[in-house]
């Protein structure tokens, strides 16, 4: 057996081996416009197809959260409201981090797992004046998919900075910041791209770089302030301050970024719309092999992420017995709950390359074991038939 088990978890996704080896190699400076232009400069430029966006994409060294934080930090200053959308775990990050700026939060908490009640928001926005809103597109602590376009519009209509995490959604599930009136976009590569942990990316919008540069003080993070990213890294040609040297403010993981460079081969040479395609049919098939026997998904169908699926146990049965019994005898790791769901629901991601046939199955097959071990009662196998069928229609 390979000794190094499959990582069907809500991230970080599995590497695909050509993402492995882009990394190695000794690598070089990142002061040498051979990578500052030639690699990162380029790797971000095309990123703009896959984020649907006209808008500058920053790479900066960290992880999802990092993404969140840069981007929270940069536009919101001590007393400005902000209205954030709490569906889970993430969006609460997200506020979290707005009041640690000094942000007069409100929260606009959702049920887990629960639809977002468009009517309610609007009229919150309506009756109350907020300078940013925040979401999550893809709630990985509830396996449930939100309405950005819709929310998008609401923010447009109120004349609202909209900040979107969509660290589990991008590249697995359609995202289309310019459509959607996303003014940053906050995501990161290690869930539906398949690339290592290490890069947080975000887009930004004129509207955000506006509220940046209207700001009283600067932003009070030195290395985070996309400010300073746009002064330091852009070109005068875009917008920026960088005359001639373009530099990052901090430095960039070189070998993350040719990594990262390599997924958007991957994205470009598979196409967005069949890897989209493709996200859509592993979601539908791990969710027809759950029903089958007998679970179901904590959201309701219609709100189920197509990257990662958030099962509901039966009374009795622990998440973390399964998960670990998943792992010990198929050599696969999924994830347990999150929050107050740590040991009431499963998280299964499908994305990147894990979202096909190839480790679909055999990560149904392992959850029948580890359910049947721990005393579910269901007619063996037909979860994987029930999966198998999705992948065979093909669509
Ligand atoms: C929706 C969402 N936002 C933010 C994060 C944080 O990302 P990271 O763990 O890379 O910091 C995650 C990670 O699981 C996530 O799923």
């Amino acid at each position: 057996m390979d000794e190094r088990p499959i990582l069907m978890g809500p991230g970080p996704a599995q590497l695909p081996w050509r993402v492995v080896r882009a990394m190695m190699q000794p690598g070089e400076s990142h002061l040498d416009p051979a990578f500052n232009e030639g690699v990162l400069d380029r790797t971000l430029l095309r990123l703009r197809e896959i984020f649907r966006t006209r808008n500058e994409i920053f790479t900066v060294p960290g992880s999802g959260r990092v993404a969140l934080e840069a981007s929270v930090t940069s536009v919101v200053e001590p007393g400005d409201p902000v209205l954030c959308v709490v569906a889970g775990v993430f969006g609460g990050w997200i506020r979290e981090m707005a009041e640690r700026v000094g942000g007069a939060v409100t929260p606009f908490e959702v049920g887990l797992g629960q639809p977002l009640d468009l009517e309610r928001l609007e009229k919150t926005v309506r009756e109350r004046r907020f300078k940013v809103l925040t979401m999550v597109h893809n709630e990985t602590s509830t396996g449930a998919t939100y309405p950005v376009e819709a929310v998008g519009r609401i923010a447009r209509d109120h004349n609202l900075l909209f900040l979107v995490d969509t660290v589990s959604s991008i590249s697995g599930i359609d995202v289309q910041s310019d459509a959607w009136g996303i003014d940053m976009n906050m995501t990161a590569p290690e869930k539906a791209f398949g690339a290592p942990i290490g890069l947080a990316l975000v887009s930004v919008s004129p509207r955000a770089w506006e509220a940046m540069e209207a700001r009283k003080r600067p932003a009070t993070s030195f290395s985070y302030d996309l400010l300073r990213w746009k002064q330091m890294w852009l070109p005068k040609e875009r917008g920026g301050g960088a005359d001639g040297g373009r530099r990052t403010p901090i430095v960039v993981p070189i070998h993350l970024v040719y990594a990262l460079r390599e997924t958007v081969d991957m994205v470009e040479e598979e196409g967005l719309e069949r890897r989209l395609t493709r996200h859509r049919r592993a979601g539908r098939a791990f969710r027809a092999a759950i029903k089958a026997i007998g679970l179901s998904t904590l959201p309701p169908e219609d709100l189920a992420s197509d990257t990662v699926s958030c099962l509901r146990l039966p009374e009795g049965i622990s998440a973390k017995a399964v998960a670990a019994h998943v792992r010990a005898h198929h050599n696969i790791v999924i994830g347990t709950g999150m929050g107050p769901l740590v040991d009431r629901t499963l998280r299964v991601g499908h994305m990147g390359i894990t979202a096909s046939a190839q480790y679909v199955l055999p990560t149904v097959i392992a959850l029948e074991s580890a359910l049947a071990a721990n005393g579910h009662r269901f007619t063996r196998g037909e979860g994987l038939r029930a999966a198998q069928e999705v992948f065979e229609e093909g669509k």
